[in-house]
């Protein structure tokens, strides 16, 4: 079950080429002992270069073959490689291996925690070695397109959506007319949400109309009262505001199903049967292993991974898909979703069923820089989607960091940085027109746009998108989201 050709592989490729996700061991896989052992000659190694004062290239190859060794020798024995500390017996992990991996660089990723020392943002890149999944590069944004006809969104002509499994596999079936659905979701853990949530939801309303094909959106109240100090009941209530929200993205009720794991458990024998098949093929050591949980972690949390799995299935809603085990399904997510995803694809064969295909997408960053993501708790962190226009403009004018000089004339000597300014970055994600947008880029850079001018264009940018979104919001009645939230058959023939 480990990566163990790829070790060798990548002794090649370090540096050249990403790791693809790779099953079972080939022959001569190494054993834990083995691994340990190349672990500490390739920490030597590192160390040695630097010492040396090697070129940043070649200490980075080196640097990237460490990570990945150890998230080999994660997913091989279950634990942390420590220096020192050789391996003992236990249990292997799954697919890839551990959501928290301090690993050697500054960039924490998991389901919980986003946060990194560079104003940049996470370095992507790493990750998708991290992670052990591939790059959506130009070849797959321009398949995209050819497949579905349309210009490809821009999250994906700005690399916003970066990273994705077996996509390629998808586009390959739908060429030959096999369908596939749609799985995203939210965990509800307040009534207010952020620009940054609707992120998922917009790509995803994208990908729904451009292949026409059915969706279904998870609402993980279960989760939320597992991990956080809110009552069933608030976490419920939540879950029916937020679809609110999301119904506002435009979704079309007759291909969209949307449901409060509260409600679908316990109304759904299907899903149930598919969420007890997950628990029965996942041990205690393997979600330790991805997820870092512990022993004084409450048994809700340890078995909730396989109620975020089961959609990935299409047996776990007979009413779309008539019975049918074999609809291919494709997530779009946030990366640190991942975790939970890599957990899917390593039961999957076991259970008899496909893996899930992903997409995922950087996150969106905080007002006060890209170190972190936005945080529903902090007000000034965000730009939420009950904010007034003056809200919007007072908050990106105070709390957007920006990259620009302290004076109009150094600005304007020496110009701005817009790899880490905040309202750049929102403008990427949110000006549709790309040659604006790097016109924008370069006068920024060259000092002839100053900071105000450029947050003024976010915050004219800003504001009516979010009106637009408060009026689409208004239209959604407690009947709409009752209808979208009844389990029932979407207007696809399977
Ligand atoms: N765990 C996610 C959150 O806390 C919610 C979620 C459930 C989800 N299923 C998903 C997100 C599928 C993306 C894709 O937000």
């Amino acid at each position: 079950m480990s990566c163990q050709l790829c070790v060798k592989n990548i002794r090649y490729l370090a540096g050249v080429k990403k790791m693809t996700d790779c099953q079972g061991a080939g022959e001569g896989a190494k054993s834990p002992m083995e691994l340990y052992e190349s672990l500490a000659s390739q920490g030597d190694e590192v160390r040695a270069l630097k010492t040396a004062k090697a070129e940043k290239a070649e200490i980075d190859a080196a640097v990237q073959l460490l990570l990945k060794l150890k998230v080999d020798y994660k997913q091989l024995t279950g634990q942390d490689y420590k220096a020192g500390s050789p391996p003992s017996e236990t249990s292997v992990a799954p697919e890839n291996g551990p959501a928290t991996d301090g690993a050697d660089d500054d960039d924490t990723v998991n389901p919980w925690n986003v946060s990194t020392n560079n104003a940049k943002g996470v370095d992507y890149d790493k990750l998708i070695v991290r992670f052990g999944s591939s790059k959506i590069d130009q070849e797959l944004v321009d398949r995209i397109e050819k497949v579905s006809g349309q210009k490809p969104h821009r999250f994906l002509r700005r690399g916003i959506f970066f990273s994705h499994r077996d996509m390629h596999q998808v586009l390959d079936g739908y060429e030959k007319h096999k369908s596939f659905y749609l799985y995203t979701g939210r965990g509800p853990s307040s009534e207010a949400m952020h620009v940054g949530h609707l992120i998922p939801f917009i790509f995803t309303k994208w990908l729904q109309d451009v292949f026409d094909i059915p969706l279904v959106i998870q609402l993980t109240d279960d989760e939320k009262y597992l991990w956080k100090d809110l009552s069933l009941e608030d976490c419920h209530r939540f879950a029916v505001e937020n679809a609110k929200d999301i119904i506002a993205c435009g979704f079309d009720v007759n291909k969209t199903f949307i449901f409060s794991d509260l409600d679908y458990m316990g109304a759904s024998p299907a899903f149930y049967r598919n969420v007890v098949k997950i628990q029965k093929h996942v041990t205690f050591n393997q979600v330790k292993g991805i997820f870092g949980f512990t022993d004084s972690d409450c048994i809700g949390k340890i078995s909730f991974p396989a109620i975020q799995a089961a959609p990935s299935f299409s047996s776990s809603f007979p009413q779309i898909f008539k019975g049918r085990k074999d609809i291919q399904c494709l997530i779009p997510c946030a990366i640190d979703q991942d975790p939970y995803f890599r957990m899917t694809r390593d039961v999957a064969p076991r259970i008899g069923y496909h893996k899930p295909a992903l997409l995922h997408s950087t996150f969106f960053p905080a007002l006060q820089g890209a170190q972190t993501k936005m945080s529903a708790s902090d007000a000034n962190s965000s730009i939420f989607l009950t904010d007034t226009p003056k809200q919007i403009k007072n908050k990106v004018n105070k709390h957007a960091f920006s990259g620009g000089k302290d004076t109009v004339e150094e600005h304007r000597k020496y110009g701005g940085n817009p790899d880490v300014d905040v309202a750049f970055m929102y403008l990427t994600f949110f000006l549709e027109d790309d040659e604006q947008l790097e016109k924008i880029k370069q006068d920024y850079t060259s000092g002839a746009l100053l900071t105000g001018e450029l947050k003024k264009l976010l915050i004219e940018t800003l504001q009516p998108m979010i009106t637009q979104h408060q009026e689409q919001r208004k239209q959604v009645t407690e009947e709409t989201v009752k209808q979208f939230m009844t389990p029932r058959p979407l207007n696809f023939n399977f």
